[in-house]
């Protein structure tokens, strides 16, 4: 340690002790991951090591409304109770000083390997950089912890330099997985790109594969995906698996947050998407991707990341936050911190008998066996005060099923179009999504619902999980009402 560090982490250790003794308000979370203090976004090194689970999160300790990046760490042994540890990495080297970004984790030996962006803004007087194809440095660095806790050096793998001439300087979050052998290198790499067009609007995003035999070093570029048509500017956080199918081929997933979709399809949706394709062929070399498809289609979900945990679960977290919308105000600010995890999301595919694949996300399995105080009602239910809950309707009738909650949010299926509908009655900043509005997405049909609520979020998970929808919200009473004619409703607290 250097006095720059040891000065930054007494800071964080200060802030962390003054926000646990004044506590984080009325919409403190119960059973997500909050941020210590301040501003939280992407999910960062998700990994278990020897029955623990460690997570990182993009933190800035210092601004509610985000700032300097950081590496928060908590740890979880049932992926629900978080308990924050400390600030693991902090932007305290030339490489990173701009920001500790987005990465992940490898755990070997015992050992957790982490990767991520350190991100730099060069300042030269009378220049002005458009940060995009110049005055930015995007590094991708490595560092160590014998435990998840505190890390030693910090190498820089690959600079701009390094990344193929035709990128802008936007070349970050790297995910690093263990390849299966077969592609020449043990270990293979992701990260996102933007790469420069004529003009700044045409520039596109995409994905760096690289591979390397040794993990902390001699990492070389092996391809590049994009597709074959222009899918936005930048492709932020690109995550890479295969999820077993029944048949014991592995389905291939693509995951990444493409930033600047544009065209009828994507009016009326986030800023910014986060989402899969299907990838057919090796990522090494020559594949094809299949089409885009959400992850989440409600307001607050962005920049998810997953890992394998020790059971060999695939599982995912993402932000429930989106950047950059305004008109919304989220009423945890006057708190002194800004968003939340999702709950983990176990990720499954289900193949059909004519072939077809279903990936479905399912909250991890932790979460149901916390369910106390059940009730069981058909055709309609009645509850009120229960903040932290956990409702099931299942074998719903011509896909009737409304949901409101605290008298303003509700969740519904619109026959006409075939959208299941997550849509807030007062879409003013002092209504109960603090300016939000609706979120639709097609479906067909609606079979059954799930609904995750706590203190001031709400998750469906939508026909056994073919899309969920996420949102924070900020009710006043925590009054909750089902309408689904003869089906089967449950609700527990959590
Ligand atoms: C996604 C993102 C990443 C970046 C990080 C910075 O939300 O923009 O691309 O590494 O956040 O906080």
């Amino acid at each position: 340690m250097n006095f720059m560090n040891a000065n930054l982490a007494r800071v964080c250790r200060e802030i962390a002790e003054t926000a646990k003794a004044v506590g984080k308000g009325t919409y403190d979370q119960r059973i997500h991951l909050t941020p210590y203090a301040g501003w939280l976004n992407d999910p960062n090194g998700l990994c278990q090591r020897d029955g623990v689970y460690h997570a990182y999160y993009q933190s800035s300790p210092f601004a509610v409304d985000g700032g300097l990046k950081f590496w928060a760490h908590a740890t979880s042994r049932d992926l629900v109770e978080w308990e924050f540890d400390r600030v693991s990495i902090m932007p305290d080297v030339p490489a990173d000083a701009d920001g500790v970004y987005s990465g992940s984790a490898v755990v070997l030996d015992g050992d957790v390997h982490v990767f991520y962006t350190g991100n730099v803004k060069h300042v030269e007087e009378g220049r002005d950089f458009d940060y995009i194809t110049e005055g930015r440095g995007h590094n991708t660095i490595h560092a160590m912890s014998p435990d998840g806790s505190e890390f030693g050096e910090k190498t820089v793998l690959l600079a701009n330099a390094d990344y193929p001439a035709d990128v802008t300087c936007h070349v970050r979050d790297p995910k690093v997985w263990e390849s299966d052998g077969e592609t020449g290198h043990r270990w293979l790499m992701v990260l996102g790109a933007r790469r420069a067009a004529k003009t700044r609007d045409e520039d596109r995003g995409e994905v760096l594969v690289y591979g390397s035999n040794d993990l902390t070093g001699g990492w070389e570029l092996v391809n590049r995906i994009a597709g074959s048509e222009r899918f936005g500017y930048m492709w932020e956080c690109p995550d890479y698996f295969e999820l077993p199918l029944a048949d014991g081929a592995a389905y291939p997933v693509l995951s990444f947050s493409p930033q600047g979709l544009e065209g009828p399809e994507w009016e009326g949706t986030n800023v910014y998407q986060s989402g899969w394709v299907s990838v057919e062929g090796p990522v090494t070399g020559d594949c094809e991707l299949g089409g885009f498809k959400l992850w989440d289609a409600g307001f607050d979900f962005y920049a998810p990341q997953t890992f394998e945990d020790e059971q060999g679960r695939r599982i995912m977290i993402g932000w429930m936050g989106m950047p950059d919308t305004p008109g919304h105000v989220n009423k945890t600010v006057d708190h002194g911190w800004q968003h939340c995890f999702t709950v983990p999301r176990e990720i499954v595919a289900e193949q059909a008998a004519d072939g077809s694949v279903r990936v479905l996300q399912r909250p991890v399995a932790e979460l149901a066996e916390r369910r106390v105080n059940g009730v069981t009602a058909e055709n309609d239910l009645e509850l009120d005060g229960r903040p932290v809950f956990d409702l099931e309707v299942t074998g719903i009738q011509d896909s009737w099923c409304d949901v409101r909650l605290a008298d303003e949010l509700d969740i519904s299926f619109d026959e006409e179009s075939g959208d299941v509908v997550m849509a807030f009655s007062d879409t003013s900043q002092e209504g109960v999504g603090g300016g939000r509005g609706e979120r639709r997405y097609h479906v067909g049909g609606l079979e059954s619902l799930r609904v995750i609520g706590d203190r001031s979020s709400v998750e469906c998970f939508v026909n056994g999980g073919e899309i969920a929808f996420s949102t924070r919200y900020y009710p006043e009473r925590y009054a909750l009402e089902v309408d689904a004619p003869h089906a089967s409703i449950d609700c527990w607290e959590l």
